[in-house]
């Protein structure tokens, strides 16, 4: 019975692991579906082969669009060309009523952050799988979580509830954009990001 106690020890151990690692993020994020299902690989890819700028689209002044009004989807999808339930639904709820579909962003910060995509992919050459890792390849929707606190898409923290990324594109908190403008000799004032 001399191991009795570290045995005890270590059930607890493993116990408050198993909270920390798969209770605390089930309780701490709330699931949220996307709108409809959406496949960049085959958009992007040989069977179709549209680049990223075609649909998302820097304005004449700068400014990013973001992702693609419905009117982009319309352009070929006016009516069906194939036969899956989620371009049926494409055509009959958004693109005949014309509504736009209500996305929802899993990079998207707080508004309190400044961040421009103008300045970074124009000006600063910084590829998107950088800071999106394969988004544009994917060919399925990731479950879009939010943090019940904070209200944050659950990407600013990152997957990992450590706060440590796996993949160098995961989680955009601060310090990712500090580190990276350090990398590259720039100092930036708080009000730069925060205005
Ligand atoms: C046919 C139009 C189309 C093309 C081409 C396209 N996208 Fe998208 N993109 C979308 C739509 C629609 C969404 C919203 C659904 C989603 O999150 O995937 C989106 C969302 C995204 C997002 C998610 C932003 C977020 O945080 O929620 C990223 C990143 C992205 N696209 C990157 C790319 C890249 C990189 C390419 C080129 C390799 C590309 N896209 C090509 C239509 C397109
Ligand atoms: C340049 C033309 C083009 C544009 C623009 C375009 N698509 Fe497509 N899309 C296609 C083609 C081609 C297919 C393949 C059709 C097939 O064979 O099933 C397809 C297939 C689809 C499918 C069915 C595949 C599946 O996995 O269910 C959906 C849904 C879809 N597109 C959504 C969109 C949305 C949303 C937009 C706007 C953001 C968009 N598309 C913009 C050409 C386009
Ligand atoms: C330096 C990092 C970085 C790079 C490079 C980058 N993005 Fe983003 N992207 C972000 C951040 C951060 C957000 C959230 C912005 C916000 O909430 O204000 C975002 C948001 C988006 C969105 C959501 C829609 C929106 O309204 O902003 C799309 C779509 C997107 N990015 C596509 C792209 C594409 C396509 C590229 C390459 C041409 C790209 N991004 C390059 C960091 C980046
Ligand atoms: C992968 C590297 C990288 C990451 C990650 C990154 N940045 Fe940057 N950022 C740059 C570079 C490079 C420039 C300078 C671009 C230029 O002017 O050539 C820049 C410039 C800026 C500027 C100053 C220019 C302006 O538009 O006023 C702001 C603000 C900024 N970044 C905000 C952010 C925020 C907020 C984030 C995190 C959400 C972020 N950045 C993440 C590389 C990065
Ligand atoms: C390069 C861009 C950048 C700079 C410079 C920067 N921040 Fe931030 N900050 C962010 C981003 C992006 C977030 C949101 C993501 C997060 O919570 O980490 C944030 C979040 C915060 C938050 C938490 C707010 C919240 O809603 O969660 C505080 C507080 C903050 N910043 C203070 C500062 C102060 C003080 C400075 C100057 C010493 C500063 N920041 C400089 C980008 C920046």
């Amino acid at each position: 019975m001399k191991y009795r106690g570290a045995v005890v020890f270590l059930s607890g151990v493993v116990a408050a692991l198993a909270v920390g690692w798969y209770l605390f993020p089930l309780a701490l994020y709330r699931t949220e579906a996307q709108p409809l299902g959406f496949d960049h690989g085959l958009h992007t890819g040989d069977q179709v082969g549209i680049t990223c700028d075609m649909c998302h689209e820097f304005a004449p002044d700068g400014r990013f669009k973001g992702i693609p009004a419905v009117a982009k989807c319309a352009e070929c999808h006016a009516t069906a060309i194939g036969s899956t339930a989620d371009e049926k639904r494409l055509v009959e709820e958004y693109i005949t009523p014309n509504r736009e579909i209500p996305w929802k962003v899993y990079s998207r910060q707080p508004d309190n952050a400044f961040f421009s995509h103008a300045t970074h992919v124009m000006q600063g050459k910084v590829e998107c799988p950088v800071c999106h890792g394969s988004h544009g390849s994917d060919s399925t929707l990731r479950p879009y979580q939010v943090n019940r606190i904070s209200g944050y898409s659950r990407d600013v923290w990152g997957p990992n509830i450590s706060g440590i990324p796996s993949e160098p594109w995961q989680g955009m908190k601060m310090d990712r954009c500090v580190r990276c403008h350090e990398e590259r000799d720039r100092v930036d004032g708080c009000v730069a990001c925060h205005k």
